[in-house]
């Protein structure tokens, strides 16, 4: 894949008075990119990108991102044309396999995941050993990693199966989440339905109880569907990395998404959903007030950040925060839900957007801004916000650790340091050792 893709132009590179040419890579939409994989080899230097921030780890048909324009599709598709016309089902094919499904492949690929919704019967007695107020990322992770001890065929030719583990575990993960609120309830377990559809079997398995039947509501289902098809892929981000990293290691998929789920637990990531409602919730309590976290994120002693804002890659407009807060006053105004949250998250955009912290630093909305607000209005708990998450980027997971695990170029990830810690020095056995001589 990556070979098609060198331009035959070089970069030259002069160290220790000796020029090295180094081959340079262009991507499908005009990334460029300097190959140093023969650096060390031929010069004996590295390179030093704490973060990542210049570092192409990899090559990858999955999904395109430019942030300084605010573009973002998956596999060539448009985000605004996925979330405006497709079900997450369908998208979920899409970033797994390459292509959109014809409609002959959308229902074989929905049958999978109905008949793969059903847990075995002893992973739900695991639930039953969490402590009532666990976190439901930690129970989904667990969980998650639990899969491979009752499926290990995946450990043999991985790549064979591919298409049975991914239907398991997209249809698993949302029985899994579902469980553990219910369990964090205190409430009976609702079993999956083979006759609903993705989202309406999560939501069902969520809200019906034996004393008040859910009733689907295609309002609250489509905007669900939008916005698990927001969060599907977002390359390689930190939980992606994460997959890909741990996988690298020739893992079985199930503890490489185990590990993505704990990567995306981070404030930083996806935890960033709960924690701008938290945030929100505090201003509402203490009066609305909300400038004074404005001027807390601006104090370069205070480590507060305004969450919900502000990404690595995207130095404009987010695409999917655009969407999701369309969406958002949609779906409100649908349930008629007047969300005092709202309100306050409105004023915050609209100061920041003007002001020149934020705008000398291209801070905009991301992702997570609006995205806990629509959670809120369909009965989705806070602390349930991050599990929502990881539903939505489970097909992208997928699709990255299949693509790695194919990818002709792959190596076990391992990256250098510069060592700074003493030079070597002499032992003291422990009988001689003074403060003076350690
Ligand atoms: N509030 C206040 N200042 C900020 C913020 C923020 N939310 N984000 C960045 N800055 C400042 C930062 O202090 C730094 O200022 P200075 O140059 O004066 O030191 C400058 O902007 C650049 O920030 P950075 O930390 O170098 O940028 P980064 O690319 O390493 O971090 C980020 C990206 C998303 C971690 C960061 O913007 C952030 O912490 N945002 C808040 C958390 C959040 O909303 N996370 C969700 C990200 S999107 C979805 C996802 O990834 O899951």
């Amino acid at each position: 894949m990556l070979e098609k893709h060198f331009s035959g132009e070089k970069a030259t590179l002069t160290l220790d008075g000796t020029t090295y040419e180094l081959p340079v890579i262009i991507g499908t939409e005009g990334e460029k990119a300097v190959d140093i994989r023969a650096l060390r080899s031929t010069t004996g230097y590295i390179t030093m990108d704490s973060g990542f921030m210049n570092t192409g780890s990899c090559s990858s048909a999955i999904t395109f991102l430019d942030g300084e324009q605010g573009i973002l599709s998956y596999r060539g598709y448009g985000i605004e044309d996925l979330a405006e016309s497709c079900s997450f089902v369908e998208v979920a094919y899409l970033l797994v396999h390459g292509n959109l499904p014809t409609p002959k492949e959308l229902g074989s690929f929905s049958r999978m995941l109905g008949e793969f919704a059903m847990l075995h019967e002893n992973m739900i007695h695991f639930f039953d050993g969490f402590p009532p107020n666990a976190a439901p990322m930690a129970i989904l992770s667990s969980m998650v990693n639990s899969l491979s001890s009752f499926y290990p065929e995946m450990t043999n030719n991985p790549l064979e199966n591919i298409d049975l583990m991914a239907a398991r575990l997209i249809s698993k993960v949302r029985t899994i989440a579902a469980f553990s609120y219910k369990k964090s309830m205190g409430h009976p377990l609702v079993y999956p339905r083979h006759d609903l559809s993705y989202c309406a079997n999560f939501l069902n398995m969520m809200f019906d109880s034996p004393v008040r039947p859910y009733e689907v509501n295609d309002v609250v289902v489509a905007v669900l569907n939008k916005l698990l098809i927001l969060h599907g892929d977002h390359e390689q981000n930190c939980s992606t990395s994460t997959v890909r990293l741990v996988g690298s290691a020739r893992v079985n998929l199930y503890a490489c998404i185990s590990a993505g789920i704990s990567a995306l637990w981070g404030p930083l990531h996806g935890g960033a959903n709960q924690a701008v409602v938290e945030m929100l919730e505090r201003i509402h309590r203490e009066g609305g007030d909300y400038r004074r976290c404005i001027a807390r994120a601006k104090d370069p002693k205070d480590p507060f950040r305004l969450v919900g804002f502000g990404h690595r890659v995207y130095k404009t407009h987010d695409p999917r925060s655009r969407i999701i807060k369309k969406a958002c006053d949609d779906v409100l105004a649908a349930l008629r839900i007047d969300d005092p949250l709202l309100h306050i998250a409105k004023e915050i955009e609209e100061a920041v957007l003007k002001d020149e912290y934020f705008v000398e630093r291209h801070l905009y909305p991301n992702v997570d801004f609006y995205s806990g607000i629509i959670y809120r209005a369909i009965g989705i708990p806070t602390d349930m916000f991050t599990v929502m998450f990881a539903l939505g980027r489970l097909p992208g997971w997928i699709a990255h650790w299949k693509e790695m695990w194919d990818d002709p170029n792959w190596r076990i990830g391992r990256p250098r340091q510069i060592y700074v810690g003493p030079r070597r020095r002499p032992f003291v056995p422990l009988k001689e050792r003074t403060l003076e001589n350690v």
